[in-house]
């Protein structure tokens, strides 16, 4: 139920509002001055103010600041006897939504409050919207064809229609948030939002109020009253990413919101009730956790009501050929370069890789090979080269690689490099080749025999 906040030093005319609005099904609350109702304005998140704007002492416009500057969403309506342009302006310009003239119907009254509540719920749908359009834009399709990702899959499908909650395990980069927003998306739920917070990388205070919110002055910064992801979420999911590296305190209060559904802001006196699914995600042995006591044994099965696990990439290296493909259209079609061909030689040593970083390394390695082949089929020799390329643009990094006793192949290293910087440097250049030239302090002949060693067609002198 959406809550109203009535302002005015004027009995019967709050009386009449009272009335009129809590028929109308919302919950109102009512202040006789000014005072008061930026007492309440602190206490509390009203979706709506109406308030006079001429009172004694605190006056409306003081109203209509406090009430901005604690809870910006709240929509303001201003009511006035003398409707001078001067304070309507102003009030506008403070941010009220309108202002109302005194006397007024109260059909008129309704309407305006129904279209600005409307209003405002659109607003923040579509703010989350845009949110989540951006996001998946890059959240392609799952892909898969192992028997585990088809597990994965009728896992994915099973429980779309059910609340129960999802613990998803896996190393980093197996897909675990695109797993979590297929759920979401493929579920009941998906009109609502979905929210993804990433539980380690925000400090235990912070990620309190993220998650459940704040009231104004509850801790220094707490400069207006916010609502946490739990309740912008209502109705959707939310995505607890890292679960495995909360604290204590965060746990418990996680634990609270499964079991009974209802959470409180920090510095909040009220309990507020909501409906999400919880999806969690984790890279580390919960199960460990749990044992050693640094998890909650209480918290880790409400969550792993449902588990699923997705296996490290060199474990289906089936898959290999599927992503390589999928990646490999992805990136040509978003960079407008022709799609590269693979030589079996290249897709041989892309089998036999580790993928530690699982499918964002390939992802990202495909990615490369995108935006670097030169004509012809892609060897061996070039996936070599790029998949061991340094990761930063230092000097003293550009050798990354220690020697393992599994040893390393240098000359395909080398020429991947080689291959890569001559790349770089033409692109730097515009493909004027005598610049490229001096960039990589190489006379015009030896820049011109590598250009052929690697096939590196086109360019100007
Ligand atoms: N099965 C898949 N099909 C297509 N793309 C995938 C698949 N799995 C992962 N990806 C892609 O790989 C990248 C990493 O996936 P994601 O972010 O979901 O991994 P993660 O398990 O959450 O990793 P981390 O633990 O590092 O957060 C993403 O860009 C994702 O789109
Ligand atoms: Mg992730």
């Amino acid at each position: 139920m959406e809550k109203i906040l009535v302002v005015d030093d004027e009995q019967s005319l709050r009386e009449v509002l009272s009335i009129m609005l809590k028929r109308a099904g919302y919950s109102v609350t009512s202040a006789t001055d000014g005072e008061e109702a930026i007492d309440f304005v602190h206490k509390e998140i009203f979706d709506l103010v109406i308030t006079d704007l001429r009172m004694p002492k605190i006056d409306g416009m003081e109203v209509l600041k406090a009430v901005k500057s604690a809870s910006p969403e709240t929509v303001v309506l201003i009511i006035t006897a003398f409707a001078t342009a001067d304070s309507a302006v102003e009030a506008m310009k403070q941010g009220a939504y309108d202002y109302l003239t005194k006397p007024f119907q109260v059909d008129e009254v309704q309407l305006i409050i129904r279209n600005a509540l409307e209003k405002r719920r659109l607003t923040t749908e579509n703010m989350l919207l845009k949110r989540e359009m951006a996001s998946q834009s890059s959240f392609a399709q799952l892909v898969g064809q192992s028997e585990a990702m088809q597990k994965v899959f009728d896992v994915v499908r099973k429980v779309a229609d059910s609340k129960s909650n999802v613990l998803i395990c896996g190393e980093s980069g197996t897909g675990k948030e695109l797993v979590a927003r297929a759920i979401h998306y493929n579920s009941a739920r998906s009109s609502h939002p979905f929210v993804a917070v990433n539980c380690s990388a925000v400090p235990e205070t912070l990620l309190e109020s993220e998650l459940f919110g704040h009231m104004k002055g509850s801790f220094t910064g707490a400069i207006s009253n916010k609502a946490g992801l739990f309740e912008i979420a209502n109705g959707g999911t939310v995505f607890l990413d890292e679960i495995g590296d909360t604290t204590p305190t965060i746990q418990v209060k996680l634990l609270r919101v499964i079991q009974e559904r209802e959470f409180r802001r920090v510095g909040g006196s009220q309990d507020i009730k909501v409906d999400v699914r919880i999806v969690a995600a984790t890279n580390k042995d919960l199960e460990k956790a749990v044992a050693d006591g640094s998890f909650r044994e209480d918290l880790y099965y409400r969550l792993d009501v449902i588990p699923i696990r997705l296996p490290p990439l060199r474990m289906r290296t089936g898959d290999i050929p599927l992503l390589v493909n999928h990646f490999l259209e992805r990136f040509s079609k978003e960079s407008g370069r022709p799609k590269p061909v693979m030589s079996t030689e290249a897709m041989h040593v892309l089998l036999g890789h580790e993928w530690r970083g699982n499918v964002r390394e390939l992802e990202n390695l495909i990615e490369r090979v995108v935006a670097f082949s030169a004509e012809g089929p892609v060897t061996d020799t070039d996936v070599r080269g790029w998949l061991h390329r340094p990761t930063t643009q230092s000097p003293q990094s550009a050798m990354p690689l220690d020697l393992t006793d599994e040893g390393l192949d240098l000359e395909g290293l080398i020429n991947g490099i080689e291959k890569d910087l001559l790349l770089k440097a033409l692109e730097r250049s515009k493909w004027v080749k005598k610049k490229a030239a001096r960039m990589l302090r190489l006379n015009t002949r030896s820049f011109r025999y590598r250009l052929e060693k690697y096939a590196i067609k086109g360019g100007r002198d």
